[in-house]
């Protein structure tokens, strides 16, 4: 008796902090909006689809590596091939993982103003009617870039204090209420006016639209989301215990991951055809769409207070997992302390997530190939970056590390039919490479 709950309570940490570090606004502000710019249902489906086929085997080669070696990205390439050349891998994912945090930053920053605007009860002013005006006049401004280091500084404190385990148990808590609210506001929209459209448009899917951008943009959400492609899985799952079963953990950790996103197209789609919003609006999407859906609801400002209170809490988790990174490197890797790696972390993103912030407004005429620099950095990582990361990943578990080691991880301490082993490896030697390329060479105007 005593042991199954030792069991059942390893099992469930396992997921609660593979999830902690996958749910974010990534789930809640990316996928809704990823969706708008990209057609709506052609997006999900594409996206649900590179989860399963890419995702999946992308997570459990990031285990294998974590599990197998106990060692960071740099420590387990080298434990697993004489050769150092995979180590730029590494360096690829400590790079995707600075613009990440900045441009993560900024929209942090804006849960925190509407946070404290919720508090203070301004979110009621930023209803029907001046809700374009309300987002623009505060994302052009200052404010922003207050926010972005408020919340880096927040960040960086959790980091630095090694605090992290606490602020783990408390989301491992506060991270289900989140998960009760969101179903609590899509049945909220399933009762709006707009209902029936918004649900059409995420759930219907128009094949007309897919081209490039939707291939591009789905599978770069998928891995945004899933956090993967650059070692963050890995770190994770190099503390595991043996007995935890890799598929299962990855597979658990996708479903829940995406059941998230979908609650979160449902509540933010009816809204936006409720409220004659622009499903393509881009990044400000959600922060334009939420505070009606708080000003129609009974107690919206109660309610608001709580959900950007949650948010900023879920924020928080993804934020520490992708600076560990960074600082596990500066400290490993260069030899810093952990307080002067976590500063030089805070720094860089600091600086870079200024530059985001601005870009909404007096940095918004500074384009790069057309793009902002906060789109850029969005851009440049999720949908280049962490694919070809997790593109090498499976290749180098697929053929290059000892197939000894990957069954024995596959397996763990349980048992495994020898038909889905062989999925498993199937999916990371072939799929997952030829899946991610193709999707590239589209992108790339080849095919
Ligand atoms: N997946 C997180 C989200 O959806 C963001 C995140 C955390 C992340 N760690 C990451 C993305 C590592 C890419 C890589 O909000």
């Amino acid at each position: 008796m005593s042991d199954n709950r030792v069991q059942f309570g390893t099992k469930l940490g396992v997921i609660a902090t593979t999830v902690g570090s996958a749910v974010g606004l990534g789930n809640i502000w990316r996928f809704p909006y990823e969706a708008g710019t990209h057609g709506g249902g052609a997006f999900l489906l594409m996206y649900i689809f590179f989860i399963l086929v890419i995702g999946i085997p992308v997570i459990c080669a990031e285990f294998i590596m974590g599990r197998g070696t106990r060692r960071n990205i740099f420590g387990a390439f080298r434990m697993l091939h004489s050769c150092r050349q995979w180590a730029w891998i590494g360096y690829m994912g400590i790079i995707a993982s600075i613009l990440i945090l900045s441009f993560y930053s900024v929209v942090a920053g804006w849960t925190l103003e509407y946070f404290t605007q919720s508090l203070t009860g301004g979110i009621a002013s930023m209803d029907y009617g001046v809700r374009n005006q309300s987002f623009d006049e505060f994302s052009t401004g200052w404010r922003p870039v207050m926010w972005t280091l408020v919340f880096l500084a927040f960040n960086a404190v959790i980091v630095l204090r090694g605090v992290r385990k606490g602020i783990e148990k408390a989301s491992n808590i506060l991270m289900p209420i989140l998960f009760v609210i969101l179903i609590l506001f899509c049945v909220n929209s399933l009762f709006m006016p707009g209902a029936r459209e918004g649900l059409e448009f995420l759930f219907k899917p128009d094949f007309s639209k897919v081209d490039s951008s939707v291939l591009i943009g789905a599978l770069g959400q998928a891995f945004f989301s899933l956090s993967i492609g650059l070692g963050t899985m890995m770190i994770y799952s190099s503390y595991f215990s043996e007995e935890t079963p890799l598929v299962k953990s990855a597979a658990m950790t996708a479903s829940l991951d995406t059941l998230v996103a979908i609650l979160a197209g449902i509540i933010i789609f009816p809204a936006v055809f409720t409220f004659d919003a622009e499903p393509a609006a881009g990044p400000k999407l959600v922060f334009e769409v939420l505070p009606d859906i708080f000003h129609q609801l009974p107690g919206g400002v109660v309610w608001s207070t709580l959900f950007f209170f949650l948010l900023f809490l879920a924020s928080l988790t993804s934020t520490i997992s992708m600076s560990e990174i960074c600082v596990a490197f500066f400290c490993e890797q260069l030899g810093l302390s952990r307080k002067r790696a976590a500063l030089l972390n805070t720094g860089i993103a600091m600086t870079l997530g200024t530059l985001c912030a601005l870009s909404f407004g007096a940095l918004n005429g500074f384009r790069i190939f057309g793009l902002t620099i906060f789109d850029l950095f969005d851009y440049a990582s999720s949908n280049v970056m962490l694919p070809l990361g997790g593109m090498l990943i499976s290749i180098f578990v697929g053929w290059f590390i000892d197939r000894n080691v990957v069954v024995a991880q596959l397996k763990g301490t349980g048992t495994i039919p020898g038909w889905f082993l062989r999925l498993v490896i199937f999916s990371l030697k072939y799929v997952a490479p030829a899946g991610i390329g193709l999707v590239f060479l589209a992108g790339l105007g080849v095919i």
